[in-house]
């Protein structure tokens, strides 16, 4: 059995670091790896990107993460990567890594993702080149996502994006938002591969649990969804648990 731990939109900056911290001190006993869902600053500067390697480097599990659009706001995604990879923590964007993990090798691949919405209610590449643009930078990073996912070499593959793949998980948004916090292609990537599990974040008022069109389960672990410092996943072993509760100032 592996376990993995999950959260994002942990918005950190100053005024938050240390509120995870509990928690995730207690991660090893709990779970094998912690994945991070994207939004893991405000405004994804470099200063608040080195809150988040405060809070999140140095735990005693690998650390996965992908960015958010609240950690591009400043046009800084490369800073912000940098300093979250030199705290070790992986940072994926249509990319993969393998992890072992009690003989089992784990594969993980992420993206950011995008909008563009869900089957018979999304943009499509048509008209206007701005449209175009929007819908085409959907489908790259889709297609980096379903490109990344098959090519890992593992016993068994987890998703990782920030975007949500599947409307189910956004259950409680209004349906008028839905383009801007996922995109049908994320759930046709995640279905091309053999996944086992997919987690996003982004959809702050959505539904924890979901599933694509091809049967793979989905998990939005944004932090206001599943109100704990993070959830746990089992693979290889159908049950799952919320993980450590956060204090309850920190919803
Ligand atoms: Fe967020
Ligand atoms: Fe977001």
């Amino acid at each position: 059995m592996i376990r993995i731990a999950a959260v994002g939109d942990v918005h950190i900056d100053k005024d938050v670091v240390g509120r995870y911290r509990p928690a995730l001190d207690e991660l090893p006993d709990k779970a094998d790896v912690l994945l991070l869902a994207g939004d893991l600053t405000r405004h994804g500067t470099e200063e608040e990107a080195h809150c988040v390697a405060t809070e999140f480097g140095g735990l005693g599990v690998p650390v996965i993460a992908v960015l958010g659009n609240h950690d591009h706001q400043s046009d800084q995604p490369d800073a912000v990567t940098r300093v979250l990879t030199d705290a070790g923590i992986t940072v994926l964007e249509g990319t993969g890594t393998v992890l072992e993990i009690a003989g089992v090798r784990l594969g993980v691949a992420g993206a950011k993702g995008f909008g563009g919405g869900f089957a018979g209610r999304c943009a499509s590449n048509f008209g206007e080149p701005e449209m175009k643009a929007f819908v085409g930078t959907t489908e790259k990073i889709a297609d980096s996502l379903g490109e990344a996912l098959r090519a890992l070499d593992c016993d068994v593959k987890v998703a990782l994006t920030h975007y949500a793949p599947v409307p189910d998980t956004l259950v409680g948004e209004p349906l008028e938002i839905y383009p801007f916090l996922g995109c049908y292609q994320l759930g046709q990537a995640i279905d091309s591969a053999g996944v086992a599990l997919a987690l996003h974040g982004h959809a702050h008022h959505g539904t924890e649990r979901g599933t694509t069109p091809g049967g793979v389960r989905v998990r939005n672990v944004a932090h206001p969804v599943i109100k704990a410092a993070y959830s746990v996943y089992h693979l290889l072993d159908d049950s799952e648990t919320a993980g450590s509760t956060l204090a309850a100032a920190a919803r």
